[in-house]
């Protein structure tokens, strides 16, 4: 009797086991919200959640990453659950991990060394996995083609170049009636992007990187000075005098709408400035940034997105198998054709389909290979407060608030105050 009871048990227990389902789970996710972002992410989710069962709701968070940034600080500093999955900037691996979960207990090995280890390493702290690398980035120049050409002009290998050419251009669309062209935009509001952006002049002129890789404060320098007091003369001449305000969305609507000769974006601009109804669809070219001078050098900062796993999290190994999914190669390969999202999966770089679609990915990964990186991890859990003083001392000298000079030097001083305190 007892024998039978204990076999019906079990016979009831696997007939569960193959009809019921796992029990589905609600997740949120906070992934970015820049050009179509969100449509990609809702996309690439709700297929999971159909092969899955399982539910995702898209949470809408701040589109200036910095800003995103303290969001995501305050709530996980909280151990706030409301968030599984968080789309993280390559600037935060370190400065978010502790609320992070190791990925390394849920994704295979050979998932995680298909991307470039370098990615991997940066997302590595302390021998945790703390983001799923998603795609990169890397400062571009996009051009119009279309311009050039009917100027006869060839492509700019410098930034004066650059500079000439844009308001050489912009003078002469002007006097054909085109009164709202501009020569150059960029991102020049006091956030991320703009230090980005000033990283770059200053980089390519041999300026540095604000902090060197010892640790040492190397701002306040001549060729820095050079660099910062040349995109200030850019502001009002060459680039819109609300320029000072544009984020990435902002610079890429005024270049796609056709008032503008040279933009610098990151990558995911080429998908929107080519779709159908782009004003500028087939018109436009993208290369690397231009050399500072005869002498100097392309410098395009490393940008990029990981998704990571939140440590409050009530089902983290739910959400560590949509950030599988996210991550796969059939996902960022949709993302690279679809939204000129950079893979970080290394042999997508060969895929005859994604180099049709975004041509330019071909002579990324050179590019990528010797890009600029923040100041990061010498200045570690400083950063925040060092690109802060950086962004706002640039935009000083953008707005004309102080000469180049005075302001290096200022902000040489605070980064002192933040080291000494710091002690980075
Ligand atoms: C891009 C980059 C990111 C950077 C941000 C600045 O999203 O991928 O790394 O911090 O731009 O605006």
């Amino acid at each position: 009797m007892m024998m039978h009871a204990t076999l019906s048990a079990l016979f009831l227990g696997a007939l569960l086991a193959v009809s019921l389902p796992a029990a589905a789970v609600d997740l949120t996710i906070s992934c970015g919200t820049v050009g179509r972002e969100r449509e990609f992410c809702e996309q690439a989710t709700s297929a999971w959640a159909k092969e899955t069962g399982h539910h995702v709701t898209l949470a809408t968070p701040p589109q200036r990453t910095n800003e995103r940034f303290f969001q995501y600080l305050f709530d996980l500093g909280q151990g706030d659950s409301r968030i599984d999955v968080y789309q993280i900037d390559i600037i935060w691996t370190g400065l978010l991990a502790k609320h992070l979960v190791d990925l390394k207990q849920y994704i295979s090995q050979t998932d995680i060394e298909q991307n470039f280890p370098a990615i991997v390493a940066n997302n590595t702290v302390d021998g945790r996995l703390v983001g799923m690398p998603w795609f990169t980035d890397v400062g571009l120049m996009y051009y119009r083609k279309d311009l050039l050409e009917k100027y006869g002009l060839s492509v700019p290998q410098d930034w004066s170049e650059l500079i000439d050419i844009a308001l050489y251009i912009q003078t002469q669309e002007r006097k054909a009636g085109q009164s709202e062209m501009w020569g150059y935009v960029f991102q020049g509001a006091a956030y991320e992007g703009l230090s980005c952006n000033a990283l770059e002049w200053i980089a390519a002129y041999d300026g540095g990187t604000v902090v060197d890789k010892e640790g040492a404060i190397t701002i306040d320098n001549p060729q820095a000075n050079m660099a910062i007091a040349r995109a200030a003369s850019w502001v009002n001449t060459v680039a819109p005098p609300q320029v000072t305000s544009f984020n990435e969305e902002d610079a890429r609507q005024m270049f796609q709408s056709g008032n503008a000769v040279f933009m610098r974006n990151w990558p995911y601009a080429w998908a929107m400035l080519n779709a159908k109804d782009s004003p500028v669809a087939a018109k436009v070219g993208a290369l690397p940034l231009p050399r500072g001078g005869v002498k100097g050098i392309s410098a395009s900062v490393l940008g990029g997105w990981q998704l990571a796993v939140s440590k409050y999290s009530k089902n983290p190994e739910v959400a560590a198998d949509l950030v599988r999914y996210l991550t796969s190669e059939a996902v960022q390969k949709q993302r690279a054709i679809g939204g000129a999202y950079p893979p970080t999966i290394m042999r997508l770089y060969e895929d005859p389909e994604i180099l049709a679609a975004v041509p330019f990915l071909a002579t990324m990964r050179p590019a990528m290979e010797s890009a600029v990186a923040r100041p990061v991890p010498q200045t570690g859990t400083d950063y925040m407060a060092v690109t802060t003083y950086f962004w706002d001392a640039v935009h000083n000298v953008l707005q004309g608030q102080g000469t180049a000079a005075s302001n290096l030097k200022a902000l040489e001083d605070q980064l002192r105050h933040v080291k000494f305190r710091g002690g980075w």
